[in-house]
């Protein structure tokens, strides 16, 4: 058994064992869902709830008496990657945010530019335009927005680079063409079944050597994701969407304004939920979609009335915000105990998903490893998969 799967072996153990603590929903709980955690975190006050999720080391010590063996977990680590020597800008990364330029720079880092490259997903082609300038024998973008192809090709036929581009869906039937044995694909930040199909089309033509940096576990075919692995399949974990949203609820702290949008939008959301058990006489929670920021700047009774739309509930002659806001306060506080707990899973579920991804290409023949590519402070999605195959 390979290391990484002995590693996946364990951690699956680990996650059946405590499903308990991270499968629930917080917003549809009305009670603490584990009675013995109870005196702890009921101790904890909002302000001290809200310090401590920040901190993952904290929040990790503050349970490591009460969940010792999830805590231990923890220790299994990724290993740094190389990163970039320096993160001076060209002329033609103009407009590229200095965090999402890092990326691409420390991205490129750990390829060595010796076959023709496919960039999956490839937005502008940045990421291809660098190796491009790095000496790549020749590169691909596969990306469906037309806008970010004309705009990639120009910056490539301006530098006379051997840079292209293919407009097209990733997920369509003809996408797998672009597959070759001699071939280095990458995909950088690719969402839940585009990198999906990244990696079974690459195994499938046999592609030499692969680095995928994955993000938006949640957006699959399908409510449960399937296990690429054989061994995934024997210790599958029926994750559903919302567990797989929760690797993704790692945030880059985003100062004030952030904390405080963040704080509207959970006591709105309550609020509405509050207003429509009332509407409907039921007591089962309705979710809301996501949704622009700019709504949480009106009233909340605006708020409402949105929401009310959106899920085609008659909306209420008048709204009384400060009733429902009241209401909300305590179902926050709630919200935010049972985040502590889940969110201390965040990693383990990634690493879970990570592992699958690499054991289905380990089982295909590939030479896999497993790291970080970026800082933290660049982006939490800085997991990087690289596979080769003789
Ligand atoms: C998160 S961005 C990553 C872009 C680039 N790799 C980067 O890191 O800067 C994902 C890209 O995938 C593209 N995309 C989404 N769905 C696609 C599809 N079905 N086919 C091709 N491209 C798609 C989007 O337009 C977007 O440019």
């Amino acid at each position: 058994m390979s290391n990484l799967a002995e590693q996946f072996r364990q951690l699956s153990t680990l996650l059946h064992r405590t499903r308990g603590d991270w499968q629930h929903t917080p917003f549809a709980c009305r009670e603490l869902p584990w009675p013995e955690l109870a005196p702890a975190l009921m101790a904890l006050n909002e302000a001290q709830l809200d310090t401590l999720d920040e901190d993952d080391t904290a929040a990790l010590a503050f349970f490591a008496p009460l969940r010792p063996e999830t805590v231990a977990s923890h220790a299994y680590r990724l290993p740094e990657l190389d990163r970039a020597d320096d993160y001076a800008t060209p002329r033609w990364s103009n407009g590229i945010p200095g965090r999402k330029w890092a990326q691409i720079k420390d991205f490129a880092a750990n390829i060595t530019a010796e076959h023709a490259i496919l960039e999956w997903c490839a937005g502008k082609g940045h990421l291809g335009r660098l190796l491009a300038q790095q000496g790549a024998p020749s590169v691909t973008s596969l990306e469906w927005n037309a806008d970010l192809c004309r705009q990639g090709a120009e910056v490539a036929e301006q530098f006379k680079l051997d840079h292209h581009f293919v407009c097209a869906d990733a997920l369509s039937a003809d996408a797998a063409r672009l597959f070759r044995p001699e071939q280095q694909a990458l995909a950088l930040h690719a969402c839940g079944e585009l990198h999906l199909r990244f990696l079974r089309h690459a195994a499938a033509a046999g592609t030499r050597r692969l680095a995928l940096s994955p993000c938006c576990y949640h957006l699959i075919d399908g409510d449960h994701y399937r296990p690429l692995s054989a061994a995934g399949r024997q210790q599958d974990l029926h994750l559903d969407r919302q567990s797989l949203r929760l690797p993704l609820q790692q945030q880059v702290t985003g100062g004030e304004r952030v904390r405080r949008l963040r704080h509207i939008e959970l006591t709105w959301r309550l609020a509405f939920d509050e207003l429509q058990q009332h509407l409907t006489g039921t007591t089962r929670y309705l979710p809301l979609p996501s949704f622009p920021k700019q709504l949480l700047s009106g009233d909340f009774a605006d708020f409402a009335h949105w929401a009310c739309e959106q899920k085609s509930l008659p909306v209420p002659n008048s709204i009384d915000g400060e009733h429902w806001l009241q209401r909300a306060e305590q179902r926050r506080l709630l919200v935010k105990r049972i985040e502590l707990v889940r969110h201390r899973y965040r990693y383990l579920l990634e690493l879970w998903l990570l592992l699958d991804r690499a054991l289905f290409l380990e089982e295909q023949g590939y030479r896999v490893n497993l790291g970080t590519f970026t800082a933290e402070s660049n982006t939490p999605r800085r997991y990087l998969l690289q596979a080769s195959r003789n």
